[in-house]
């Protein structure tokens, strides 16, 4: 079948079946041309909520599908691909952060998104990369605990020097990787560019870009800037996306290290047979893993 045959097939089947499709801003162009709701991990939660159909399939990775099946237990949630993780949600677990809680007991625990279900039920809000700083900023307590990424971390703590904010060593290991000096040579091949990251990326590169921001921010900031010229840090799928959106303005990889293998794993055949019914997994948490999780979920969406 060819990709176009493939989307009229997944078109036709998701309304017999009764099924919406929500897909990361990560996600193959073929996959977001066929999906309901795109957009970044923010977006997306909030648009899991708004869903009317029985069912639902997340093309992203598995925190996800688990954040879309918490904030609608009563609907079915697939993910296409099992085996798309998150590297930095793998990192940390509920064992862990208990142990670490126990020295920080008058900490409000912030865990970014990008964690399993099992350890949101301990932690006090959630957070997305676009949602941070206004979130952190709106938490009565002056004392942070935010989990796992540092970088993401450290990016909040500087919008909001009046707090104080306790960082662990975690992250993600794909946006970590670029340096200051991958950003020296891409700004020395495209001197006019603006250069638009993900916090998840050092302080280091942080401190010399244009705007940081989340997937959908650095997508929206290029689509409405006059300028013409972009290099991009984040995963590389971003700048391809952009670059169908805004064919008269240029956009750059700020380095090839960004790409993550997780988000590349869900293919289009994937989508076809999970709608099929014949590939990908019905996520299944423990009601009581569904409950607790809920309220820092819930309390990101209130407070964002
Ligand atoms: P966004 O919240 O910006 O979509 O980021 C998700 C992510 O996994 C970035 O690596
Ligand atoms: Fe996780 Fe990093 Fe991939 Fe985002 S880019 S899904 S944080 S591993």
């Amino acid at each position: 079948m060819t990709i176009s045959e493939l989307q009229s097939e997944i078109i036709k089947l998701k309304k017999e079946k009764d099924i919406c499709i929500l897909a990361h801003s990560y996600q193959a162009r073929e996959i977001l041309e066929v999906a309901d709701f795109t957009g970044d991990s923010y977006k997306l939660a909030v648009d899991a909520c708004k869903v009317k159909n029985k069912n639902i399939i997340m093309s992203g990775v598995r925190f996800m599908a688990e954040t879309c099946k918490i904030l609608s237990p009563e609907k079915h949630v697939y993910i296409p691909n099992p085996h798309a993780g998150c590297q930095m949600a793998d990192q940390m677990d509920k064992e862990l952060i208990s142990e670490v809680k126990k020295s920080y007991p008058d900490y409000t625990v912030v865990a970014y998104i990008n964690t399993t279900a099992d350890l949101k039920t301990i932690c006090d809000v959630c957070v997305t990369s676009s949602s941070a700083v206004e979130i952190c900023k709106k938490i009565e307590n002056d004392k942070i605990l935010f989990i796992p990424d540092c970088n993401l971390g450290a990016f909040v703590a500087k919008e909001i020097p009046e707090k104080e904010f306790k960082l662990l060593n975690g992250g993600c290991p794909i946006h970590a990787c670029v340096s200051a000096d991958d950003v020296k040579k891409a700004k020395e091949l495209y001197p006019e560019a603006e250069l638009l990251v993900h916090p998840e990326c050092k302080p280091e590169v942080a401190e010399l870009a244009d705007y940081v921001g989340s997937t959908s921010g650095i997508m929206n900031y290029a689509i409405k800037s006059d300028k013409k010229e972009f290099i991009i840090g984040t995963e590389i799928s971003i700048a391809e996306h952009l670059q169908y959106m805004c064919p008269d303005k240029d956009f750059h990889y700020l380095t090839l290290k960004l790409i993550c293998p997780n988000m590349k794993a869900t293919t289009l055949v994937d989508l076809y047979n999970c709608i099929k019914g014949t590939a990908g997994e019905e996520i299944i948490l423990e009601d009581s893993v569904i409950k607790d999780a809920k309220k820092c979920i819930d309390e990101m969406i209130r407070l964002g």
